[in-house]
């Protein structure tokens, strides 16, 4: 069946049934045997194949109770003359409007003056049912969700047009330029800036809650070794899962907002202790107790690499985590407000949450986009190398955006880290940018194609120490704390996302075969 099929609605000739016919001067005793036979509940009374009028089941009782003689009266004495009647094409909707205004139970489908079948109230309303049926108010949305907007938040928006995103009331950039990560963390959570002593009692706060909890530790071993291969975002998935039942996350719906958020801080605070407890175990080394006189940010790569970092590093991967924080109504974050509109727990909402991220098209391009730079190897072999992927119906990582039509802010943002930092890869990567955007530019016309995010992250992260397996968990690390913002948010003010969906397939109810072969 074609889309064009698929979609329309049904009409008369989907469910009419043959037309049962009687000629004018056929007697009722002749009509009655008739429609006993065929099983018919009408007959339409013709001529020349014209419809003259129509008998129902209701005009043979009326006739019966009269006592007149079935076999002398004919039918046309008894028929609703010049009935009603509606074309095959009629759509169902307008018919059961047609007949129910009228008070007829049967109507005859009359093509180019030929009576060509009878339809029924019974069979307008059986279809009518099965039928997906368009409610008023019933909003058709775009494959993908794309420009629709489904909630009202105040944690921050993303401006595709203009190349500018915000934290609340703040440019995002000028906080990843000015701020710690606490800081904005703080923001997202409480809807402010924290004043010093603020950032002091928040400090106090979140340090000590990076300690894994006791019940969680012996159970990692067994998380990293689950499969032959590690797969970081899959192995935190689960170890999310195990923390929330050993945290005793409880249902969002039965507990209190603040209770909420202090499952979101200490979700957020131990979500780095977790990744690089599961990264160092899957290297078969012992986990690294956080030291709280460390940042969050350098306690992370401390509890990855094992070093105290350099300031510098340090920084530069603050810097990333601010950036990346939060990005408006992006899959992860959506995905986690679905899972929160239906009262579920705190740890039920991230670990959804990573699940959507570890996608390729939303956080698992980082490590591809650094593969992708290793491949082309040299510069010049660039042009060759895009011209090829986007021939073989392949997609350039690290490139194009839903949302951003220009420049991405981050991936400027990034490009600046990484040309801070130095080195063969940075400078590589920022020849390869430009190339890469002139080809899709000429391959894929009015697509507006350019770094995202992913393209320079590898390349910083890289530059710090972390390794490509660790990209996309260091960026769980820092979107956790949007997506509990969201959480937040969603709870505190829920109704439960429940969009609907057009039915496609075959017309039901198609029999089910008896018995089964
Ligand atoms: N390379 C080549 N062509 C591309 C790319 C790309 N990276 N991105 C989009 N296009 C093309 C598509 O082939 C399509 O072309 P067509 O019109 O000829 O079919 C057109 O641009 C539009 O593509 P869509 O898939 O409709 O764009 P959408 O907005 O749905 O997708 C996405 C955005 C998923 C990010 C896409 O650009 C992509 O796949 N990029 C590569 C993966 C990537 O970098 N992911 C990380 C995203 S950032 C983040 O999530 C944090």
């Amino acid at each position: 069946m074609d889309d064009g099929a698929r979609r329309r609605r049904p009409v008369v000739a989907d469910v009419m049934s043959p037309p049962v016919t009687a000629q004018p001067d056929d007697s009722m005793a002749e009509v009655s045997v008739r429609m006993d036979k065929e099983g018919a509940s009408c007959v339409v009374v013709v001529h020349h194949d014209a419809p003259l009028g129509i008998l129902t089941e209701r005009d043979i009782v009326r006739f019966v109770s009269s006592g007149a003689d079935p076999a002398a009266t004919a039918s046309k004495r008894w028929m609703t003359e010049d009935p009603d009647t509606v074309a095959p094409t009629s759509e169902i909707g307008e018919v059961i409007a047609r007949l129910a205004e009228h008070g007829y139970r049967h109507v005859p489908v009359v093509d180019d003056g030929r009576v060509v079948g009878v339809v029924s109230m019974a069979d307008l309303m059986h279809i009518a049912q099965v039928q997906p049926m368009h409610h008023p108010g019933e909003l058709e949305a775009p494959k993908g969700l794309a420009g629709v907007i489904v909630a009202d938040t105040e944690i921050g928006d993303v401006r595709g047009q203009e190349g500018f995103y915000h934290y609340r009331q703040h440019d995002a950039r000028e906080l990843a330029e000015r701020r710690s990560l606490e800081d904005v963390w703080f923001l997202l959570f409480f809807g402010s800036l924290p004043d010093p002593a603020e950032r002091d009692s928040f400090a106090h706060l979140v340090r000590p809650l990076r300690t894994l909890p006791d019940a969680v530790r012996p159970l990692l071993p067994a998380i990293v070794d689950a499969g032959e291969t590690f797969v970081p975002l899959e192995a935190l998935r689960s170890a999310v899962s195990v923390t929330a039942t050993a945290l005793g996350f409880r249902p969002c719906l039965d507990i209190s907002d603040e209770q909420l958020r202090d499952d979101a801080v200490r979700l957020c605070a131990l979500l780095p202790t977790l990744i690089g407890a599961l990264f160092r175990l899957r290297q078969g080394l012992e986990p690294l107790e956080p030291d709280p006189e460390l940042s969050h940010a350098a306690n992370y790569l401390w509890m990855v690499t094992g070093s105290v970092p350099d300031p510098d590093h340090a920084r530069a991967i603050e810097q990333y985590l601010i950036s990346t924080v939060d990005h408006g109504f992006n899959v992860s974050t959506f995905t986690a407000r679905v899972i929160t509109s239906t009262g579920a727990d705190l740890g039920a909402s991230v670990v959804g949450a990573i699940g959507a991220l570890s996608g390729p098209l939303h956080g698992g391009a980082p490590s591809r986009a650094l593969d992708m730079l290793e491949a082309i190897g040299e510069p010049e072999q660039a042009e060759a190398w895009i011209r090829d992927a986007v021939a073989g119906g392949g997609r350039i990582m690290g490139f194009g955006h839903r949302v951003y039509k220009t420049e991405d802010p981050r991936s400027a943002l990034l490009r600046g880290l990484a040309e801070r930092l130095g080195g063969d890869r940075a400078a590589f990567a920022v020849e390869v940018e430009r190339t890469i955007v002139e080809v899709l530019a000429e391959l894929k016309p009015g697509r507006e194609l350019y770094a995202n995010v992913e393209f320079y992250a590898g390349v910083v992260m890289e530059r710090c120490g972390l390794p490509p397996e660790m990209f996309t968990p260091t960026f769980a690390a820092s979107r956790v704390i949007g997506w509990c913002a969201n959480i937040l948010e969603q709870a505190a003010d829920n109704r439960i996302i429940r969009p609907s969906a057009r039915y496609v397939g075959p017309p039901p109810p198609e029999p089910v075969p008896w018995p089964p072969e």
